[in-house]
């Protein structure tokens, strides 16, 4: 049985959805879920084990070795692979071009599904992925689609690494996210794509906390209407 209220984000790599996500979770005293981190926990496991990626059947077969849980440590969401926690590991540049890839075969994305189903049954949470609003909570009563001009989305990205003081050039972070966006909008299970009931955000030029107070409102608004 479904309870409690529903928040679905999805929308491009580097828009800022986990950013604002965990603070309109904080304000609204809601559960976070980052589907993100399990594609990526998957992902991550085909590249410690060298699986042939470019192969759907090897993928197939793989994926039965695969145990992806969460678990909630002072309220922050860890994401365990078989059993250990790979939180930090998963957070590579490397692995999330993978999840980008994996991400689009059927028996990755079928595999991950219940699991977020079942998150989402048991409480009141915000999720951000790419098909939350589309597929996974098809019903939810607020679905934002929050998005960011690529210029925009590779500064905060540049700034983000170099602050980490990691090298990086801003052509190849730009060229990596044009990548990614189109892998992810043209795959042909679950593409993003914003749900025709979406209410579209773009925080080019918005502060992280002016978007914050507008989901936040809008969410404040559906619920007194529920
Ligand atoms: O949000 P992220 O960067 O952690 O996601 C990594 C990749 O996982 C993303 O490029 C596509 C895939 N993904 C997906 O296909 N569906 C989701 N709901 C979330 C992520």
């Amino acid at each position: 049985k479904t309870v409690g209220f529903k928040i679905a984000i999805d929308g491009p790599a580097g828009a800022g959805k986990s950013t604002i996500a965990k603070r309109v979770a904080k304000e609204l005293g809601f559960i976070y879920v980052d589907t993100g981190a399990m594609y990526r926990a998957i992902a991550l496991y085909f590249l410690q084990n060298q699986i042939d990626t470019s192969d759907e059947e090897t993928v197939r077969e793989a994926l039965n070795g695969i145990q992806v849980s969460i678990a909630y440590e002072n309220g922050e969401q860890q994401i365990l692979l078989n059993g250990e926690n790979v939180t930090g590991s998963i957070r590579r540049e490397e692995v999330g071009n993978m999840a980008s890839v994996t991400s689009a075969y059927p028996a990755v994305r079928k595999k991950l599904l219940s699991l977020q189903r079942e998150l989402a049954a048991s409480a009141d949470v915000i999720m951000d992925g790419r098909d939350i609003g589309t597929c996974v909570l098809p019903k939810a009563p607020l679905k934002i689609y929050l998005t960011a001009s690529v210029k925009t989305r590779a500064k905060r990205r540049y700034e983000e690494l170099t602050e980490k003081k990691i090298p990086c050039n801003i052509e190849e972070i730009c060229k990596d996210i044009e990548e990614r966006d189109y892998r992810d909008m043209h795959r042909d299970v679950s593409p993003l794509c914003q749900a025709e009931d979406a209410v579209l955000v773009d925080s080019s030029d918005m502060t992280i906390q002016e978007v914050t107070d507008a989901i936040v409102g809008y969410a404040r608004e559906r619920q007194a209407k529920a």
